[in-house]
């Protein structure tokens, strides 16, 4: 009876993605998690930075296996995931995810079933996931591309800086022009107002607009803040540290802005769904 509620559970599958890398998506990752956390939500961060994975760090958690356990050893992906004192879960899969584009064909077909076995198995983690939020490097690799795509939604972090600014736009044209995806959310990091995050808004859309068949929505904006810095060296979210900042509040309304949005993607919310395409990507 357990089983059937986990497997007809909807989660969320959101991936924090940008053009040019540290613009703060971790950070972002990492203290919506905690929030979403805080509100009762079952969540789970996938740490899809293949370059410089750092969730853990971030959390200061320490993980004893990543995702090559699952694919080349005999670890089942619950095996893997481990929690932070919030009670978020961490899928650490960047140490072992670029074998995947080498991965042969049997073991593809072994590593499904895998993702199988861990869709019928989720009373394992507890509850069934509300929200898993994919932290995705930074670019326009192939790896970027593919887990945005197998996301149900694209949320793309983008600072004041122009170089900022013009390689979320390249993003959202690879994306958009050669995968057919429509739809963005817009997150405008490290700003000292309102008002600048919607003037670098504004500058994305009216290109994006006047070049690309894509809709972009503005999602929220997150303080120039040095609780941020400082909480990455204490290593723990500035949210749980800080939950009075201006960082936290502005991710306080991020959340609660991320959870009034409709999935824009024939998807089915579901985590196996999710790891299936992305694994046929692949
Ligand atoms: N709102 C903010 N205010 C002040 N500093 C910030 C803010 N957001 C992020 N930072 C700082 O920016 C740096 C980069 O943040 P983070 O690692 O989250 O970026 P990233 O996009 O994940 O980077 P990468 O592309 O390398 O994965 C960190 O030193 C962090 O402390
Ligand atoms: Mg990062």
């Amino acid at each position: 009876m357990k089983k059937q509620k986990a497997q007809n559970s909807y989660t969320k599958i959101i991936s924090i993605t940008s053009g040019k890398g540290g613009v703060g998506k971790t950070n972002i990752v990492c203290n919506l998690a905690c929030c979403f956390a805080s509100m009762g939500k079952k969540v789970m961060i996938m740490d899809a930075d293949l370059s410089l994975g750092n969730v853990s760090v971030i959390l200061g958690i320490i993980p004893k296996y990543n995702i090559s356990q699952v694919i080349y050893g005999d670890k089942q992906l619950k095996d893997i995931i481990i929690s932070d004192s919030n009670g978020v879960l961490v899928l650490p899969a960047s140490a072992g995810i670029p074998e995947l584009s080498n991965l042969s064909e049997p073991q593809k077909i072994a590593l499904m079933s895998r993702f199988d076995e861990f869709a019928g198995d989720m009373e394992g983690l507890g509850e069934p996931i509300d929200i898993l939020l994919i932290d995705t490097g930074a670019g326009i690799s192939s790896n970027v591309l593919y887990f945005n795509l197998a996301a149900s939604e694209i949320y793309v972090v983008v600072t004041p800086e122009p170089t900022s600014i013009t390689d979320a736009y390249a993003l959202i044209k690879v994306l958009s022009l050669k995968y057919g995806e429509k739809y963005f959310r817009i997150i405008i990091n490290n700003v000292k107002s309102e008002r600048e995050a919607k003037e670098v808004y504004k500058h994305l859309s009216l290109v994006s607009d006047k070049f690309l068949k894509v809709t972009l929505n503005y999602l929220g904006h997150v303080l120039n803040d040095k609780n941020i810095p400082r909480s990455v060296i204490m290593q723990k979210p500035a949210l749980s540290l800080f939950p009075d900042s201006k960082s936290s509040e502005c991710i306080k309304k991020l959340a609660y802005n991320i959870l009034s949005q409709k999935d824009n993607k024939i998807s089915n919310g579901n985590i196996q769904f999710f790891l299936n395409k992305l694994l046929r990507a692949f």
